[in-house]
């Protein structure tokens, strides 16, 4: 992996600093795979990304939808899939298309880890009572700065 790097988040603002920071080196065919238990603060950060992406649309889970489609600065995908419980549903989604056309960002993406491609922004989120980590590595450099609150 070419960025590796690891912060602290002590704040929704902290998320929010870090969504925008990424947004600006994100083109379309990303895929951003995001990691960590219930509550961590996947779909938070992904509304934010989004924001910062240009959607204007409201963003929510995708839930029983599994995927939620939105129009930024590129189609956006979003997909969720913890419901998902078989290899055969994953393949069903038809991932290699929608990274095609997409930039994708995947909640509970550990579902599909084979099918995720080389470049991949992969994003994990932990809680450390009382703060949260959020782990990053990237195949590009994201040169995200030393923390996230200056
Ligand atoms: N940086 C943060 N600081 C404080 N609260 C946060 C932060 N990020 C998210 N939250 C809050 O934590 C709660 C859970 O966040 P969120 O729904 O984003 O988690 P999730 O990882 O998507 O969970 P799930 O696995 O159920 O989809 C929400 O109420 C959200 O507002
Ligand atoms: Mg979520």
């Amino acid at each position: 992996m070419e960025y590796s790097k690891e912060f602290k988040i002590i704040s929704k603002e902290d998320t929010k600093t870090l969504a925008r920071r990424i947004a600006s080196h994100l083109q379309l065919g990303d895929v951003v795979a995001l990691y960590g238990e219930l509550g961590t603060g996947k779909t938070f950060f992904t509304q934010k990304l989004c924001t910062f992406l240009g959607v204007t649309e409201n963003v929510s889970s995708p839930g029983y939808v599994l995927m939620n489609e939105y129009t930024g600065r590129f189609p956006i995908c979003h997909l969720d899939l913890y419901r998902l419980d078989s290899y055969e549903e994953v393949l069903e989604l038809g991932l290699h298309d929608i990274f095609e056309q997409n930039l994708t960002i995947i909640e509970w993406a550990e579902k599909a880890e084979l099918l995720l491609p080389e470049k991949v922004i992969h994003i994990r989120f932990e809680f450390a009572d009382p703060y949260r980590i959020v782990k990053i590595q990237s195949y590009k450099n994201l040169s995200l700065g030393e923390s996230l609150s200056k």
